[in-house]
């Protein structure tokens, strides 16, 4: 469908959000209707180990809820290397984007199901948190990636309640959990 064409709407909803490490051409806030950010998928290459797992966003299916985020409009050759940046169980998926101004149109999206090897799922918010408190990998610690996501969340003025109260739960733990040892 995208074969061809010139530029794309790349939507971001995770790291994507405060880091693009690309070049892009405009960078506008969209949403994607009836898809939620979730904790959901594993990280042993970028946030966590193979031994201790992090746990980075994935989108799930939900129904009369939206995702805010960002749309980046740039040229194909950006996704050669975000396929490989992103090779860890995310496959991409054209999704129906809305801008602020209402302006519908169709862009790509990356996202970790269930079938992937890295996929862990849903889990208790606490367990969530304990797991991400403990995570460190090459890209820093699980924990950053939960603070940095939820600060550029509230830059734009985007609710997100399972984003929110991860934060919520891991700015509760103490500095022992924070460095991922016991005191
Ligand atoms: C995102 O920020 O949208 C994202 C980044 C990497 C993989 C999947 C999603």
């Amino acid at each position: 469908r995208f074969e061809g064409a010139a530029e794309v709407w790349l939507f971001g909803y995770g790291s994507l959000i405060w880091k693009a490490d690309f070049a892009f051409i405009e960078r506008r806030r969209a949403r994607l209707h009836g898809w939620s950010r979730r904790f959901w998928q594993g990280s042993h290459d970028h946030r966590g180990t193979p031994e201790a797992p992090g746990r980075v966003l994935t989108l799930t299916r939900d129904e009369g809820a939206s995702c805010t985020g960002v749309a980046y409009l740039v040229t194909p050759a950006v996704f050669d290397a975000l396929d490989h940046r992103e090779k860890n169980g995310y496959l991409r998926h054209v999704a129906p984007l809305e801008f602020d101004d209402g302006t519908r149109v169709d862009g790509l999206v990356y996202i970790a199901d269930e079938h992937n090897a890295a996929w862990l799922g849903p889990a208790p918010d606490a367990d969530i948190a304990r797991q991400i408190a403990a995570a460190h990998g090459p890209s820093g610690a699980n924990r950053d990636y939960v603070l940095h996501l939820a600060d550029a969340l509230r830059a734009q003025q985007a609710d997100d309640p399972h984003v929110f109260a991860i934060e919520r739960a891991l700015r509760g733990m103490g500095e022992s959990h924070r460095s991922g040892r016991t005191a």
